[in-house]
Order: structure tokens, then sequence, then C-alpha cells
């Protein structure tokens, strides 16, 4: 089970503020369970894991197992919500070489997730000559980016391997009613799986969102799913702790976490934590900034800032218990590099080691420490992290007073983008923008 560790925390704020943002926490996750705070149409994943049928993972497994037999490749193609749960879990389980050997599966691939003219011609060229299919995920069905990667590889998979292929091998997830892509998966006759009206984007791993292309990418989603009941079925204490902690820290004048990993593995799992805290809390002036590193990579990059710079920050470590494999270092005769005083200890041992060095640097720096340890990195562990985190996420929202289930500051970039697009309704605003440019 994961666990968490305040102590290398607890010296950087008040005692009497720790007692209050506990209330204010203890609070916040009744306002939760009672369904009655600020985005309550939106409370769909929190009983979610518990509520997942055999049906529903049936139809999802059943799903990815022809895909994965078919395919070579799967892109999958979304973005924010509909992106960064797939594939921070793949990316945490796959072997991180697996590009460059044979595959027993369709490998899953991502597009929609940006606007880069390179990205998606490199793609297409890598696709061109091989069985592929898609999985176009977007619960409103009418996101920009997504939608401009769909219609490219969908005219690229009709015209290479027909329609009666992609018609089998494009799924749909989407809205149940909704949307463009509601309408043109009924139209061309796709599989498609529902995304829960109450489930916003960043909440939605657990749906067919997160489920099929991590199932495609052959891992046991049944497990994630248990991992998640794990949570949802036990008390709040962990998920209490953690934003009674980073609230006390932030009124402390802790303005930015930083999730930091020594495992690359867990780096696009910090990509997903980024969206799901930006998104919920940084809204109404408010919000801690969510911020990651890789370590030990960033030690020599962003070491110094965090040791020495601005003391805003605060970090939370997510420190792994057990590795999946072993590396040992070995001897050398001549020891010329000065190394034979690690030889025969693991790997493993001596990043264990660089991750006490540094916590122990950093807090005596004045950066406070959290510490979040996973047993292992394996599917049930991630379930339980992604429902800590979700619910977490949940609590601390309310605490800072916002709707954490929202998200009205996107929409800012995409009026000025259709506007200098020249898309039709918004040609009030183009001259003025452009005046501005
Ligand atoms: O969390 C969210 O709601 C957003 O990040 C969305 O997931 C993201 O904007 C993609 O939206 P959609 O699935 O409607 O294409």
């Amino acid at each position: 089970m994961i666990k968490i560790d305040t102590k290398a925390a607890l010296g950087a704020a008040d005692e009497k503020e720790i007692d209050a943002m506990r209330r204010a926490a203890e609070a916040a996750a009744r306002t939760l369970a009672d369904g009655d705070g600020a985005g309550n149409d939106f409370l769909g994943w929190l009983h979610l894991p518990s509520s997942i049928d055999e049906e529903q993972l049936a139809a999802v497994e059943a799903c990815a197992a022809r895909l994965r037999h078919d395919c070579e490749f799967i892109v999958a193609v979304g973005i924010g919500g509909s992106y960064l749960g797939a594939k921070a879990v793949i990316e945490a389980l796959n072997d991180q070489f697996a590009a460059y050997k044979p595959a027993s599966g369709a490998r899953v691939l991502f597009a929609g997730n940006n606007i880069g003219e390179d990205y998606l011609h490199d793609l297409m060229g890598l696709l061109a000559g091989h069985k592929w299919g898609i999985i176009v995920i977007s619960k409103s069905g009418t996101t920009t980016e997504p939608a401009i990667a769909f219609r490219l590889l969908k005219g690229q998979l009709e015209r290479e391997l027909g329609s009666e292929w992609a018609a089998r091998h494009i799924v749909a997830i989407t809205d149940a009613a909704r949307g463009a892509l509601r309408g043109l998966a009924t139209q061309q006759g796709y599989d498609t799986f529902v995304i829960p009206d109450n489930v916003g984007g960043r909440f939605s791993v657990l749906t067919p969102v997160g489920l099929l292309p991590i199932a495609v990418a052959g891992f046991d989603i049944r497990a994630l799913v248990a991992g998640a009941v794990d949570i949802e079925r036990g008390d709040d204490e962990l998920m209490l702790t953690y934003a009674t902690m980073r609230n006390a820290l932030y009124h402390s004048g802790k303005k930015i976490e930083i999730l930091v990993n020594f495992e690359p593995r867990l780096h696009f799992l910090a990509e997903w934590w980024k969206q799901l805290y930006g998104e919920s809390e940084g809204k109404d002036g408010k919000g801690i900034f969510p911020a990651s590193v890789d370590f030990t990579t960033d030690l020599h990059s962003m070491g110094q800032w965090i040791q020495d710079g601005e003391r805003t920050i605060f970090e939370t470590v997510l420190t792994v218990e057990r590795q999946l494999s072993e590396v040992v270092i070995p001897t050398d005769e001549t020891d010329l590099d000065g190394l034979n005083y690690i030889a025969g200890r693991r790997l493993g041992e001596v990043n264990h080691k660089a991750e006490l060095g540094t916590r122990l640097a950093h807090v005596d720096g004045g950066v406070p420490c959290l510490v979040i340890s996973l047993p292992a990195i394996d599917e049930r562990t991630l379930g339980q992290l992604i429902y800590f985190f979700e619910k977490a996420c949940g609590i601390s929202g309310y605490m800072l007073g916002v709707n954490p289930f929202n998200q009205p500051g996107v929409e800012a970039y995409k009026k000025n983008m259709f506007a200098l697009l020249g898309k039709p309704g918004y040609e009030a605003q183009t001259a003025a923008l452009e005046a501005r440019l």
C-alpha cells in the first residue's frame, strides 16, 4: 500500500496552521462525500473504481485484444485529460526501450496532444506501410488539437488500408450523445466507449479514456482498478494528510510544489499530476504551482535552484521501495574511475542513497519535503496512487475555496487562436488581436 511521510516538512509550517488545515481538510472531505460543494455535477470519479463492473472491464479488454492482435500500432489521439493518464501509466509500466525491441502486440503511440507540424509528419511517415488503428478520445468531441490529428490520421488510414479496415480499427471514446465525434462515430459505425457526463477529463483515467489504451499496451487494467478501490474503500487519512500539509506549506509561503521522482519511468506520472492539480487549483488568483523534476538527471540542472534559489518551494518525493530489475556494479581491477567502493552494490541502492542525500540536503536548504512511498511500480500501486492524488486534489481544491472541477481559464487561448485563424463567429476579435501583434 502507498504511504505518506510528512516529518521532513513539519518544521516548515506553524503547528497551529497545520491544525487549522487539518480541520479544513476534514471539512472539505465531508463536502466532497456529501456532494454539496462547487462543481458537484463532476463527482462521478469519486466512486468510479468500485462501480466499474465485469461487463465494462470485459468490453474494454475484448476491444483491446482485437486492436492489439490486428495492429502493429495504435495511435491514441487526445489531449489533456484525454491523453495524460494513459500516457503516464503506459510509460510507468513499459520497458523503457520498448520502441527499439520486438513487440508482442500493438505499440501505443500518441497524437493530438500538440499541433507540431513535424510531429504529425514524422508519425504519419512511421505509420505508412504498417497495419494500424486509432483510438480517438475527446469528451467534448470538439477540441481542436485532437480533431486536426484525427482528420489527418483517419484520412491516411482510409487511403492506405481501406474504409472497411478503418471503420473496424477506429474506436471513439466520447460523450454518450453530444459532440462532433459522437456524430462521426455513429455515421461511420465505429466501436465506441462513453466518458460519463459526471467525470471531467483530468479525472477520467479509470474510465475507458485511460483503460483502453493501457489495455492495448498489454497491461492489467483489473489490477489498476483494484489499486484504486484499495484507496477508495479505505479511510481518508492519506489524502487528509497530504492535503493538510501542502495547504499548510502554501499558507507559510511555499507557493510551488515540485513532484520529484528518481525513476525515469515516472516522468509522465508527474505530467499527469501537474494537469490534475494545475487545472483543478489554479484559479481565482490562487493555487500552488505544480512543477516536477526527474532526479538525479535534473539535480545537474534544476538542483542548484532547488538547493539555493528563492525559498518558495516544497517537494513531494515519490520513493519506490522495490525495483523490478537488478543491476549490480562490477569490480574493476584498475579502479581508475574510483568506483570500487560501491562495487557489488545494486544500482537501486545507489539511487536510493542519492535520494536520501538529496532529501536531507534540500531540507537543510530550506525546502520542506513530503515523501510518498510506492511499494513498487506496478498496476496495483499506480491505481492506488492515481485515486489518492485525485481525492486529495478534490479535498485540497475545496480547502482553497475554488471549484476544483472546472477549467474556465483554458478557454482564453482558444478564443484568440480561433479569432486569429478566422473561425466563423470570431470576426469581431480578429482585427483587435492582430493589431496587438
Ligand atoms: O481536464 C480536462 O477537462 C481537460 O484537460 C480536457 O481533458 C482536455 O481539454 C481535452 O478535452 P476533450 O476530452 O473534450 O477533448
